[in-house]
């Protein structure tokens, strides 16, 4: 079994391919490798273990014809043509789970930081402005009694939630399917994607990035929340317009948004870094030593199990493995 890794992950996944694998080539660079140079490196190899800034298109797949399995180092996978590697015949595979605590909590960051205020507030104080305390100073919105507005109940979205318990907040989720966990422990309620926006002070989007959620909100959707509400992305950048929603937080029409994505990544609009009503972080969801370690494990078992013709831990396209 012959791999390339695009970029030096944790080393315990490392080590499992060492172990397990005849060749390892990692791109050893600390940048996002161009598709030559993923092509290059995937020249003669049965594997690759990518990233979700890696975008494994047609032309990369068929550029190598031994290709048997690739292992994303994400769960999210919106950066592979999956059906064009289903067709073939080679496995998908990726890593949820093992990073739905970690996104669910810089969900919940966000969501404090923007409606607290807190990072405006670190500024504020770092320059040297806070002259004693003041009753006007820096108010920002309560959680407690609110409502959270949660799209997409599946892993992530299902652990943010849970834990809006701690705050006392009434759950509204939009979902696909019933979601009876959410529903019994937190007392949450299924809607529809329109009453959600308008009922919720707080939404947050766990949806994956497909042809179905891209754009999904949009400038009509923002109006559709309330003036005072927040909204936090932790998911993909382009299931927002990020134009639409510059528009929206320019013109007032919500109180801010919370963001670890954006559309075009790593590119994050100037106007964007101007608002103060708005905190940017550059996804970082799954960014805990923990969690990328499991990662990095969970992703180099994947590909070796797929390599051996072994059923993966977490297959995308499993109707390969039936053929
Ligand atoms: C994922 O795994 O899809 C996350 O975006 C990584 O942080």
């Amino acid at each position: 079994m012959k791999v390339f890794v695009t970029r030096r992950i944790p080393e315990e996944g490392l080590k499992l391919l060492e172990r397990e694998c005849e060749e390892v080539e990692v791109f050893e660079h600390d940048r996002i490798p161009s598709k030559d140079e993923i092509k290059r490196g995937l020249k003669g190899k049965d594997g690759l273990l990518c990233l979700l800034t890696d975008r494994i298109d047609r032309d990369v797949i068929s550029s190598n014809p031994k290709l048997r399995a690739i292992s994303n180092y994400a769960a999210g996978y919106d950066n592979i043509d999956v059906d064009f590697a289903t067709e073939r015949g080679i496995v998908v595979t990726n890593t949820p789970d093992v990073l739905t605590e970690a996104t669910a909590e810089l969900a919940w960051a966000l969501l404090l930081a923007v409606s607290r205020r807190i990072v405006e507030g670190d500024r504020f104080t770092r320059e040297g402005r806070f002259r004693g305390w003041s009753p006007t100073l820096l108010l920002g919105k309560e959680l407690s009694g609110k409502t959270l507005g949660v799209i997409g109940a599946g892993r992530i979205g299902t652990a943010f939630a849970l834990k809006a318990r701690c705050f006392g907040m009434k759950v509204l989720y939009y979902n696909r399917s019933r979601n009876e966990v959410l529903e019994s422990k937190v007392g949450a309620r299924k809607v529809d994607l329109e009453s959600l926006l308008r009922e919720s002070d707080f939404v947050s989007i766990h949806l994956p990035l497909t042809k179905e959620t891209h754009h999904l909100i949009d400038y009509r959707k923002l109006c559709m929340m309330k003036r005072d509400a927040v909204i936090i992305n932790t998911a993909r950048g382009a299931i927002i317009k990020e134009r639409d929603l510059i528009r929206a937080l320019k013109e007032k029409r919500i109180f801010g948004a919370g963001l670890d994505v954006y559309e075009n990544e790593p590119e994050v609009a100037e106007e964007l870094k101007e608002m103060e009503n708005v905190v940017l972080l550059p996804h970082i969801g799954s960014a805990t030593l923990e969690t990328r370690t499991k990662m990095s494990l969970l992703a180099a078992e994947n590909l070796v199990k797929a390599l051996r013709g072994e059923v993966p831990k977490y297959c995308v396209n499993p109707q390969v493995l039936k053929g």
